[in-house]
């Protein structure tokens, strides 16, 4: 439904995007999980063929970006990480407005706005100016602008941002009711619970690169059914390689390692050989086989919010 291939961006000295290539099944659910600055909106931004990629192409359900961006843009609801809200004019105004952008009219319009505005639980406010709404409550309706002409693919840019956990059940819930009725869905996020429990596939991306890309399953398999252990302490890179040697360590840098262990009694031997040495030992993190564990064996970070 979905093919990108090999797209990269650049905004003067920064990559964005370092070529990236993925595919979207119809009537899926595919998340882009990674941090601040990664690439996810840049990426959307393409997509959605609001940014033209330095090289590279999108194809949409057989069209490509660039030729046929308009029929595109009328199967296609784009749902932005900033909020595009006119905060003078109520929630319904702001639907007419954006709905009549995507061809819809009178009575059609009209009952396309209570719909999503029911779908979002906010019925009741339509009729409020969205200045007075709280953070949530403008995310809602951030997403009824993206679903209001029913489009068959979706592409949400962190819809939960900062949102209360009331908004974001209601936002989640909706997402979900929209796959199941068929939508193909791209979702970013720098949430890995969101991306663990809602997305079929995950790309995980850092640095304008996919790491990797699989089910859940097929991505905590990187990591084996083994834990990670994360040691931080005062230690050169070279002095560790040398108490360690026969370690299979998966990272190393001066002050820190990461190795994967395999049952808990390797923890302590592992510690050993720091006390041994006599090198002072700071934190000591473990993290189960889990997206967490991947993604830091990945990216070498922990996603945080
Ligand atoms: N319009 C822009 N001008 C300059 N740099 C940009 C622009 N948009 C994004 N970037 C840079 O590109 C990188 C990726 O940004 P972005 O796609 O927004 O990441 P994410 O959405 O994952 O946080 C960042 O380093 C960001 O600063
Ligand atoms: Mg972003």
């Amino acid at each position: 439904m979905i093919e990108v291939k090999d797209i990269r961006k650049s905004f003067g000295d920064v990559q964005a995007l370092k070529g990236i290539g993925f595919t979207v099944r119809e009537g899926e659910i595919y998340g882009f999980l990674g941090p601040n600055g990664a690439g996810k909106t840049t990426a959307i931004s393409i997509i959605s063929g609001l940014l033209l990629p330095d090289s590279g192409s999108v194809t949409i359900a057989g069209m490509d970006i660039r030729k046929e961006g308009r029929k595109i843009r009328n199967i296609l609801g784009v749902i932005p990480q900033e909020i595009a809200l006119y905060e003078e004019l109520t929630a319904r105004e702001n639907l007419h407005f954006w709905g009549g952008l995507y061809g819809l009219s009178g009575r059609e319009l009209h009952d396309a706005s209570t719909q999503v505005l029911e779908m979002v639980g906010l019925s009741e406010r339509a009729d409020d100016p969205v200045s007075q709404y709280s953070g949530g409550m403008k995310r809602r309706i951030n997403l009824c602008i993206g679903l209001i002409h029913r489009p068959q693919i979706i592409l949400l840019d962190e819809p939960t941002l900062g949102i209360d956990p009331q908004a974001r059940i209601n936002i989640l819930g909706i997402i979900k009711s929209e796959v199941s009725q068929g939508k193909t869905v791209i979702y970013t996020t720098h949430y890995l619970e969101e991306a663990e429990n809602l997305c079929e596939r995950i790309a995980i991306i850092d640095d304008g690169e996919i790491k990797a890309e699989g089910t859940l399953g097929e991505l905590t398999q990187l990591v084996g059914e083994k834990d990670l252990v994360t040691i931080n302490g005062t230690f050169t890179s070279d002095q560790a390689r040398n108490f360690l040697e026969g370690v299979a360590v998966d990272h190393l840098e001066d002050n820190m390692v990461r190795v994967l262990v395999s049952e808990s009694s390797a923890i302590s031997r592992l510690l050993e050989r720091f006390f041994t040495a006599g090198v002072s030992v700071g934190e000591v993190s473990i993290k189960e086989p889990s997206l967490e564990s991947v993604f830091i064996k990945l990216t070498g970070r922990e996603l945080r919010d």
